[in-house]
């Protein structure tokens, strides 16, 4: 029987995750988990990229392992591990960064977006897709299910790994991004014109994955809509921007699509009611969940241990054919990867 293709992917453990991170990216998971080999990745090294607190991002990276399981990211089905558990993401990352260019980098959106009107700009920030492309090059990847804001990074993983495929050997599988045709830019319900991110000033756009059912409803029930007074979908209508991403998030949700969810509604207030009842019904067992798996910390510390272990395996066999393939001289002495 063929090998089963490689899923991978990846979340920062900062801030709290939002209905953007599960439409985007953690549903799809769940889903692409059943049929493929997947390796989920919590990228505590990424969030040294900007200003952090080393407490929260240790209880951070705990919290994000419970809430990936209570999600439905099975243990035993999917390798969930921590970048910096991995040392071959790091040693990787260094080959990428000689391998990318500063040209190449300095185009990335999200740096522009993240650098601007910072008096401290991190090296790293700057670098930041070299070690992603690690993540997912060490990994013999052939998928990576990711929201749209992501898809410059996986272009650039592409590029990077065609190059040193090129200039060394056949050395690193060429991935493809999966993007969820529906609510791969999940919108601020405050300010549909921007992306809803853990990292928005108020919060108040953002539904949580943990908030209770009464900040759901209350948050839905205020987003912003318009004075058109139709409950219409329209691509690419920035006037129409609220009511499309309520319509996103109720037909993802509903497994329908958004044309067909709008001819049932005439009034906003009835979309909104509807979508809260749709998010609500699918959050509100995650939350429990999660608080389960958040008691038994040792529970969570040891399935991120198998997840470590069964990912420095790949990640070793495939550093050591990188750095063979690039002229460093093995020794007997050094276990790549692990
Ligand atoms: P991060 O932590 O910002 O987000 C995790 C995933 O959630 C998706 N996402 C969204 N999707 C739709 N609408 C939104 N509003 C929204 N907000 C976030 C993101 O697209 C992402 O899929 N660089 C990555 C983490 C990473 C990674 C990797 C991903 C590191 N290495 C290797 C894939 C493969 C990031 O910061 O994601």
């Amino acid at each position: 029987m063929a090998e089963r293709e490689r899923v991978l992917s990846g979340v920062q453990p900062t801030g709290q995750a939002t209905l953007g991170n599960f439409l985007g990216a953690f549903r799809q998971w769940r889903i692409q988990q059943e049929e493929y080999e997947s390796t989920f990745l919590i990228v505590d090294q990424h969030a040294l990229t900007v200003e952090h607190d080393p407490a929260a991002l240790r209880e951070g990276t705990l919290q994000m392992a419970a809430l990936l399981f209570a999600v439905g990211i099975d243990p035993t089905r999917s390798t969930v591990v921590v970048q910096s558990h991995v040392a071959g993401h790091a040693q990787l990352a260094w080959l990428m960064e000689c391998t990318a260019t500063y040209g190449e980098l300095s185009r990335m959106i999200q740096f522009k977006d993240k650098s601007r009107g910072s008096a401290m700009v991190r090296a790293g920030l700057f670098t930041y897709p070299a070690l992603m492309a690690a993540d997912i090059l060490l990994y013999q990847t052939d998928l990576v299910p990711v929201g749209e804001d992501q898809s410059q990074h996986i272009e650039l993983t592409r590029t990077v790994a065609t190059r040193f495929n090129h200039a060394y050997g056949d050395i690193f599988t060429i991935p493809r991004a999966v993007i969820p045709p529906l609510a791969a830019r999940v919108m601020d319900l405050s300010h549909p014109e921007a992306k809803m991110s853990k990292s928005s000033a108020d919060g108040q756009g953002n539904i949580y994955l943990l908030d209770s059912d009464d900040q759901i409803r209350r948050k839905i029930a205020k987003a912003k809509t318009d004075l058109f007074n139709e409950v219409l979908y329209v691509e690419d209508d920035p006037a129409r921007a609220g009511v499309r991403n309520l319509l996103e998030i109720l037909a993802v949700l509903t497994d329908r699509e958004p044309k067909d969810v709008a001819s049932n509604f005439v009034r906003y207030g009835d979309l909104k009611e509807a979508t809260a009842t749709a998010v609500i019904e699918q959050l509100s067992p995650i939350r429990e969940r999660y608080q389960d798996y958040m008691g038994d910390r040792s529970q969570l510390v040891s399935w991120l241990a198998i997840g470590r272990e069964r990912a420095s395996e790949v990640a070793s066999q495939t550093l050591s054919r990188a750095y063979d393939a690039i002229g460093f001289l093995p020794s007997k002495e050094v276990t790549y990867g692990d």
